[in-house]
């Protein structure tokens, strides 16, 4: 179906293990709207959650974008609308508005520039302004605060993945595996990357173990990243550093949703012209500097 359909299947890191197999292209945020950008395939099936099927559609408009489950939706991507993004540069006229990823074509539409978590702190400092609206999440804000002198204005989103890991169940993995390196993604709380020993994107998490000299490594993110770990690392150990760590809505898709999808050409992401129009600006800004 996949060549009679001259598709491409895209799947992010979190995506069950048997969907990430059947992919063309596994990889973060970042990585897959660079791959939907650049397609030469008629048809996109996003296996992962609809801001990402919803910014490859925005990116090459003349494709057809699949999101195999309708409702696998990112929770922190509903946390803020376009409307109170408007309000938020009628409050703070001087300030750049930077929007994660992770929010709606129409809150993309009403921002400066994009970020993922693999660039985000090369986002805020490629800007002119001092004043960052950085939006939805409230813990990669904190961890970009870090590293810039800029006044980061956070909205107080969050991944309930990644919010609710805590300090505690970091000191638990470490003592149950005092060997291991520390990976954490930066939607962790601060008191969660203050422990850890590298925070990155969840590809980023991938490089960084194969290149590594540890043996072993606690990972701070879905679980679902660890069959790439395995994969990309053969002969490396990895624990998740909470097994609790799951995204629902990443795990909706199954195979027999994607070979469904692939059949029907549904269910279809369309994002209306006027808002993908301001939107792609906004992502394309993200990928130019980066
Ligand atoms: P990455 O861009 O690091 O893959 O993260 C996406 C995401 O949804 C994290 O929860
Ligand atoms: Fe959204 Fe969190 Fe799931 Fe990522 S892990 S898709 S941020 S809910």
């Amino acid at each position: 179906m996949k060549k009679k359909r001259d598709a491409t299947i895209l799947a992010h890191n979190y995506q069950l293990p048997e969907v990430q197999d059947i992919a063309d292209i596994v990889g973060d945020s970042l990585e897959l709207a660079r791959a939907a950008a650049n397609l030469e395939s008629e048809v996109i099936v996003f296996c992962g959650v609809d801001f990402m099927a919803e910014t490859a559609a925005v990116l090459s408009p003349e494709k057809t974008v699949i999101l195999p489950v309708a409702d696998a939706q990112c929770p922190m991507a509903e946390m803020i609308t376009a409307g109170e993004v408007k309000v938020l540069r009628e409050r703070f006229p001087e300030a750049a508005v930077v929007a994660y990823v992770n929010t709606s074509a129409e809150v993309k539409a009403e921002s400066d520039i994009c970020c993922t978590s693999a660039n985000a702190v090369a986002v805020v400092e490629s800007l002119d302004e001092q004043e960052i609206i950085f939006l939805p999440d409230r813990n990669l804000a904190a961890y970009v605060a870090r590293f810039t002198k800029k006044q980061i204005l956070p909205w107080e989103g969050f991944c309930y993945v990644h919010d609710r890991i805590t300090s505690d169940d970091l000191k638990t993995a470490r003592s149950f595996h005092p060997d291991a390196e520390v990976l954490v993604h930066p939607e962790c709380r601060s008191e969660v990357i203050d422990l850890a020993d590298h925070v990155f994107s969840t590809s980023g998490m991938v490089r960084h173990a194969c290149k590594s000299r540890s043996k072993e490594f606690i990972i701070g993110t879905e679980v679902g990243l660890l069959h790439q770990l395995e994969k990309k690392c053969p002969g490396k150990i990895f624990y998740p550093l909470s097994e609790t760590a799951v995204c629902i809505n990443m795990k909706k898709t199954e195979l027999s949703d994607v070979l469904d999808s692939l059949k029907s050409l549904k269910p279809r992401i369309v994002v209306s012209n006027e808002v993908a129009i301001k939107a792609k600006k906004a992502i394309e800004r993200m990928l130019d500097i980066t």
